[in-house]
């Protein structure tokens, strides 16, 4: 998978897989969405906009992640360690957070690179929660630059999306189930 993954960022800058997370592990880690989780924020200032974004999120130390996604941080690292080796990416570290969309929320289009931080370069999102129909909507929808849309993806249980943080502005659509996904980026600089 990993293979696949680093062709589809060097031809075309995005890769979704489905069947990364078998069932029976999600089934492991939905407790883990139970616990407090914040509003998430906006821009560096982290600013609450409830008309921007509607997410609930928990920030994670991938050094000590939870027993239930220690297969992922570490399939990240083997990823990363990958995109170094091939593409030269200069990447040091990633960071994420598990995030939630309660019914009726959305995440309006945005870029992930952040003005004032530039070292966000590789954006990626596993989807966790169990079911997901056509009609729960939650549509993750890519832009290229030219902002037209060049996929739209249906959040599927198990799945994943890697893109390049700086090329695609994206936008999630609204949801009528919770949808819960980790989502984080790689960096090229080590974070404190
Ligand atoms: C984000 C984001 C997309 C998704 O958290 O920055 O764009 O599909 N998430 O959850
Ligand atoms: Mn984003």
């Amino acid at each position: 998978m990993i293979d696949q993954i680093a062709q589809d960022i060097h031809r075309q800058g995005w890769s979704y897989q489905q069947n990364v997370v078998d069932k029976s592990r999600l089934a492991t880690m939905a407790p883990m969405f139970e616990a407090e989780f914040s509003p998430a924020g906006v821009g560096s200032e982290k600013q609450r906009v409830e008309e921007i974004r509607g997410d609930w999120i928990k920030w994670l130390d991938p050094l000590h992640p939870p027993g239930a996604l220690e297969q992922e941080i570490e399939f990240l690292r083997d990823l990363q360690n990958e995109f170094n080796q091939r593409f030269y990416l200069g990447l040091q570290d990633f960071e994420c957070h598990l995030a939630k969309y309660p019914p009726g929320s959305f995440y309006k289009k945005h870029v992930d690179r952040l003005a004032k931080d530039s070292s966000r370069s590789i954006s990626f999102i596993f989807y966790l929660h169990q079911e997901w129909n056509e009609a729960d909507g939650g549509e993750l929808v890519l832009y290229n630059k030219d902002d037209e849309i060049i996929k739209s993806i249906l959040p599927l249980p198990g799945s994943m999306i890697i893109f390049l943080s700086e090329d695609f502005p994206h936008e999630v659509k609204v949801c009528s189930r919770e949808r819960r996904s980790l989502t984080g980026w790689m960096h090229t600089k080590i974070l404190t």
